[in-house]
């Protein structure tokens, strides 16, 4: 049976910071070297807020050799009883998969895309029934082939969308606060692109950070501190937003959605 999977976020795998954080890649939001003492202590403060609002976390070791480990969002796409594993899209990052692959074995049929498939998983965002896919740096055009074939098996459609050149991942600018609502940022998705949906939160250009939210049960959703707009526009359509210090986080371009992934 399709969308059987529980997606009231009940449990969170996620990883600690890398001691060799300050070498993550980081294009878009980094102004500096992330400073890893900080980027730990604020990643403490996520998983915080996670487990305040009823998150069950698993926290798997550092990988001193992959500086982006803690972005366990790019690793893969779990639906169902299935983990699709990616093939991240950029070669620092490939083996990172391999130990999230270990440890989603025990309780996922596990899923490999071929050899010519690129894909993070920051590029997937599930609307509620759907899958939009960003085709961007990361995620080439076998990489949404593959998904979107494992996708349809299980009942879910999946629609691709262009990543502009402006944007890390498809995630970096548009969330689901709740099923067939989404938050995007503007001046990077185009309202053509998501013309299928009614009900659009749009946040300014200048807060493009905050688009990005993690929803979870009773209204309350993540929001990275620091966004008042966007704080405002989210409380005004009726959520409660749980504020997160990611600003050290942010300098490795890596968002709330990167910093799990969501097993349960
Ligand atoms: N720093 C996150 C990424 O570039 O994948």
């Amino acid at each position: 049976m399709p969308g059987v999977f529980d997606r009231t976020r009940k449990k969170a795998l996620v990883r600690d910071i890398s001691s060799n954080f300050n070498k993550a890649l980081s294009t878009f939001f980094g102004e500096r070297e992330p400073i890893v003492d900080i980027a730990k202590m604020q990643h403490k403060g996520y998983v915080d807020a996670l487990q305040s609002c009823g998150v069950e976390v698993e926290i798997l070791e550092e990988l001193s050799g992959h500086p982006d480990c803690c972005f366990v969002e790019d690793t893969a796409i779990i639906f169902d009883d299935v983990a699709v594993i990616c093939r991240p899209g950029h070669p620092s990052r490939v083996n990172e998969v391999h130990t999230i692959s270990e440890r989603l074995r025990e309780d996922f049929e596990i899923k490999f895309l071929s050899p010519d498939a690129k894909m993070d998983g920051g590029d997937v965002v599930f609307t509620g029934n759907e899958f939009l896919i960003g085709r961007s740096t990361r995620t080439n055009d076998n990489g949404i082939n593959e998904l979107s074939e494992i996708a349809s098996k299980y009942g879910y459609s999946t629609q691709v969308i262009d990543v502009p050149n402006s944007t890390l991942h498809l995630t970096t600018v548009c969330s689901v606060p709740r099923n067939g609502m989404l938050i995007v940022a503007e001046g990077h998705l185009k309202p053509e692109q998501i013309s299928g949906f009614q009900d659009v939160i749009w946040i300014p250009n200048n807060e493009t950070y905050a688009s990005n939210t993690i929803a979870l049960e009773n209204g309350k959703i993540l929001v990275s501190a620091g966004f008042p707009i966007t704080k405002q526009k989210i409380e005004d359509a009726g959520f409660e937003p749980i504020l997160v210090e990611m600003s050290e986080i942010m300098q490795a371009d890596g968002s709330l959605t990167c910093c799990s992934l969501f097993i349960e």
